[in-house]
Formats: C-alpha cells, sequence, structure tokens
C-alpha cells in the first residue's frame, strides 16, 4: 500500500469516500459507547414535555419504572429533554396563554386506555371551560408586579450583591430552589414560608416525582409531609449537572426559555415573623442545635443552654424574636454560614434579574393568585389549590412583633431586606421604622 499525502491528486475519489465512510463509522460507534447508558434503558415513548396539561395515566405496568424520578430513570428525562430541544426548533410558541385554553390536541383518552401503547394520543381529560375569562384585573396585577421586577433590575441606582451576573455565573448551589416539571412545562422557585409546602405538593402530583402504589397523586394533600420537603422529591436545577454533565446549563436555559416559571412572595417581615414561630416557638429538634443554641448564647446571656430542644421548651428557655432580629443583623452570622432557607431574601433564592418569571403570586392574596396561576399553567382541570389557613401570621400582628424591638434594629433589619421589599412591591414599612 503506498502512502499519499492528503489532496494528493492520485488519491482518487473512491478511496477518499472509503476513508469517510471508516472515519463515520468510528464516530458512530463512539457515540454509540457514550450515549449506551442512556439509550439502552429508555423505553421509547412518546413525551411532550412542553404541550400543556397531557396526563398522566401511565399503564400501571408502565409506572413501576418511574419511581423517584429525581433521582433514577435517567434515560425517559434523557429523551425528554431531546424531544424538548427538537420542540424548540419545530414550535414557534408553545408557551401556554391563558387566551388560548381550548381545543389543544395532545392528551389521552381517559377511559380504557391500560394495555394501550404509550405513543397513542387521544383526548384524555375535558379542558374545565371558564365562561369568565380571568378578569382583566389580575392581569394587570400580573403584568404590574412583572414590571417592577423589569423596572429595577434594570435601573442602575438600585444595587444589590448578585444583581449584575448572568444566569451562567449563577453557581450551581444556589439553583437548588428551582423545582421542575418536564410533563407540563413548569418551573417553580419555592420560597419558604410562602405557602411553599402546598406548592411542593402540587409540584409533585404533576410532575409525577413520587408515585403511590405506582400511581400518580391524585390529591395534593395526600402526598406525606415527609416527602413534601425531602429533597429527593423532587428535580431542581442543582441537580441537571449530575444527569446531564455539560449540557446542563444549556438545557436549563431551553426550559426557562419554554417553561412557564412562578414563584410566591411575602411580606418579607411578616415571613420572618412566621419563620420565628415555626421554627423556634414550635419545638424543632434540628433548628434547636442548629440555630437556638447559638442565640441562646451569644444574645441572651446563657452560658449553657440545656442540650435538647424538649430540655429547653420545659425549662421555659427558647430564644425570643428579638434574639432572633440579633442573630440575623449580626455581620458574623453570614460570616460563618449563608442564611438558612428560611430567612434568606427572596432575591438570593429565586434569583429575579436573571430569572423572567411569568407569575409573582403573593400570599397576601393567594386564594385569587392560586386560581390564576393554576389556569395560566392549564392544570385546573387535574388540581385545585389546597387552601390551609391553619394559624397563619397575618400582617396586621407586625406592630405587636416588632414592639419589643428597637428601632435602630428595625431599620437594620429594612436595609437588610429592602431589595426584596423593592423588587416584589412591598412598601417601606414607615410607621415601624419611625421613631
Ligand atoms: C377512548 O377509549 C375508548 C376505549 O378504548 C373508546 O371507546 C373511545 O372511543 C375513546 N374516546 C376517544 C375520544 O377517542
Ligand atoms: C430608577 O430608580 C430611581 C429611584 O429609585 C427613579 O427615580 C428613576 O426614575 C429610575 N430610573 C428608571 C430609568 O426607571
Ligand atoms: C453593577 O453594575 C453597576 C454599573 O453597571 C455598578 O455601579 C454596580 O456597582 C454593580 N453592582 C455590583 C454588585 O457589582
Ligand atoms: C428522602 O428520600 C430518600 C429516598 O426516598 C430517602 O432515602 C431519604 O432517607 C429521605 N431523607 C429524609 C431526610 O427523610
Ligand atoms: C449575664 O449573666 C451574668 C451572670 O450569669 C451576669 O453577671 C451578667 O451581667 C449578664 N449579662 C447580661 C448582659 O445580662
Ligand atoms: C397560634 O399560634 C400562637 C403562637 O404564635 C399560639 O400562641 C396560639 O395558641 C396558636 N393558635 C392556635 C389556634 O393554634
Amino acid at each position: 500500500m503506498e502512502f499519499l499525502p492528503f489532496g494528493s491528486d492520485k488519491m482518487g475519489k473512491p478511496r477518499l469516500f472509503r476513508i469517510f465512510l471508516i472515519l463515520g463509522s468510528l464516530f458512530m460507534i463512539l457515540l454509540i459507547i457514550i450515549y449506551w447508558d442512556d439509550v439502552g434503558a429508555t423505553h421509547f415513548y412518546l413525551h411532550t414535555t412542553i404541550s400543556g396539561p397531557h396526563s398522566s395515566r401511565i399503564p400501571p405496568e408502565n409506572q413501576a419504572r418511574v419511581r423517584h424520578k429525581a433521582d433514577d430513570d435517567k434515560g425517559n428525562v434523557f429523551l425528554s429533554d431531546v424531544d424538548a430541544f427538537i420542540n424548540q426548533f419545530l414550535e414557534g410558541t408553545s408557551e401556554p396563554s391563558e387566551q388560548t385554553q381550548e381545543g389543544t390536541p395532545g392528551f389521552r383518552n381517559q377511559s380504557g386506555e391500560a394495555g394501550k401503547p404509550e405513543e397513542k394520543f387521544v383526548p384524555r381529560r375535558e379542558w374545565k371551560i371558564h365562561l369568565t375569562p380571568i378578569s382583566a384585573e389580575k392581569r394587570q396585577r400580573q403584568e404590574d408586579r412583572k414590571q417592577t421586577l423589569r423596572d429595577l433590575c434594570s435601573n442602575s441606582t438600585i444595587d444589590f450583591p448578585g444583581k449584575n451576573r448572568t444566569f451562567d455565573d449563577i453557581p450551581n448551589k444556589e439553583l437548588d430552589h428551582l423545582i421542575v416539571d418536564d410533563r407540563h412545562g413548569i418551573i417553580y422557585c419555592y420560597v419558604p414560608k410562602v405557602a411553599c409546602t402546598n406548592w411542593k405538593r402540587i409540584m409533585i402530583m404533576l410532575s409525577e416525582s413520587l408515585l403511590v402504589d405506582g400511581a400518580p397523586y391524585q390529591d395534593p394533600m395526600d402526598v406525606p409531609l415527609e416527602h413534601v420537603h425531602n429533597s429527593s422529591s423532587h428535580f431542581t436545577f442543582n441537580k441537571f449537572w449530575k444527569r446531564y454533565g455539560k449540557f446542563s446549563r444549556h438545557l436549563m436555559k431551553v426550559k426557562l426559555k419554554k417553561y412557564t416559571k412562578f414563584l410566591f412572595v411575602r411580606d418579607p417581615f411578616v415571613r420572618l415573623i412566621s419563620a420565628y414561630r415555626n421554627k423556634f416557638e414550635q419545638e424543632n429538634e434540628d433548628f434547636y442545635r442548629q440555630f437556638a443554641v447559638i442565640m441562646l448564647k451569644k444574645y441572651a446571656n446563657y452560658s449553657d443552654p440545656p442540650a435538647s430542644v424538649v430540655d429547653a421548651f420545659s425549662a421555659g428557655i427558647r430564644p425570643s424574636f428579638s434574639n432572633f432580629i440579633q442573630y440575623l443583623l449580626d455581620p458574623l452570622t453570614e460570616k460563618k454560614m449563608p442564611f438558612n432557607e428560611h430567612w434568606k431574601q427572596v432575591y438570593r433564592l429565586c434569583h429575579p434579574c436573571q430569572i423572567n418569571y411569568d407569575f409573582v403570586g403573593k400570599l397576601e392574596t393567594l386564594d385569587e393568585d392560586a386560581e390564576h396561576l393554576l389556569r395560566v399553567l392549564r392544570v385546573d382541570n387535574i388540581v385545585q389549590f389546597p387552601s390551609s389557613k391553619h394559624n397563619q401570621t397575618v400582617v396586621s400582628w407586625e406592630w405587636d412583633w416588632f414592639n419589643s424591638i428597637p428601632h435602630k434594629w428595625r431599620q437594620d433589619l429594612y436595609r437588610l431586606y429592602e431589595t426584596d421589599f423593592k423588587l416584589f412591591g412591598y412598601p417601606k414599612p414607615e410607621k415601624l421604622l419611625q421613631k
């Protein structure tokens, strides 16, 4: 065999063709080796990842393998993302819009579908027909909240840490509050102490990330509480890396572009009261050991606080609300460890200047916002928001709670949470801050 330099005139076309054929085959073999893990385990059924409310009643024999989607079942999710990619190029707009609720095809037949192949897409659920459109007032309210965010994010007179970052600059571990539902094309940024338990329940039910006896939950309230707050029940952005490797950022951005993104917020001071009541007025071993002991030592002059919450409570010992505020204001607190999510500022949890939220709900208008949102997400035919207002912290208590807090601290606390007040349109609590 004679060796010829590439491009030599003597190298005939058939030979070139053969070289390309061999190179091509090698490349294919390489690809197959790389992706065998993903493709091999995949059952080829159609995922319509972002085409509105299809569901969900997979025939029972197929369900066993969809358990705990957040942790396994790599193959299906991989395919669903390939889907998302393809859809991105095929479809111009598939964003759920509240105006086009009727007549979207693509969901399965409700009756007698067991045993049928998955590819069959026949209407399964009726759309909930709404004779009354979403009121102009509610839609305007959303536009106003989103406009406030846009204005402040682009206004250089307001500045806060991380504001100038791009989405790519945000470290993976700060994306742990963004829960993804690929079935319906929803991303929820959960903010603790803002109805997040119930929205997490809904995300579990919709995404079917957790099944009961192989079947999806029918009622969000059936999801046991210990699963609701277990992070392995949720597929969050920070888990993308493990599953998709170097494609993860790109996939996040595709999803952020195509999916409907929402969050719920609340008056920042009232959220703090709620956090205090929930974590320090009630016996909570973890929070007692991790936070209350420090507060008692540093701000309540207990040199040797009881080791367990039971002992402390039976001795009548617990950090006061004032101790809690001192802990928040202490510059040393965040030097040790970033704020716990229950009192971390919303802008640090949800990145509202990097993520263009489609819906900004508020706890103060929870019922109306929840109804509006479920219609925007086009899942109001399968789920209702469970309203539970048991002993909820309300705005009117604010005055009583802050009565014992020195004015200086109140003003410092406002500065600490000022960005949240402004971004989400909560007025400065002048009455509390004035001397
Ligand atoms: C749904 O499935 C049942 C049983 O397979 C069939 O009789 C019915 O016509 C189907 N309905 C629609 C709308 O396709
Ligand atoms: C930016 O904010 C300041 C005060 O917060 C306001 O006076 C100004 O008009 C804003 N600028 C723009 C361009 O919105
Ligand atoms: C963001 O950029 C503006 C000017 O573009 C600058 O004044 C500001 O200090 C920056 N903020 C941060 C937190 O880096
Ligand atoms: C969370 O769920 C996983 C998987 O079901 C389980 O292994 C783990 O122990 C749970 N964690 C907690 C804190 O309950
Ligand atoms: C803390 O307690 C010690 C005695 O246990 C007392 O001498 C001291 O004055 C107390 N300090 C404050 C700030 O209450
Ligand atoms: C509501 O919570 C407060 C403490 O924040 C407690 O004192 C009160 O007993 C609770 N009420 C009910 C009805 O549980």
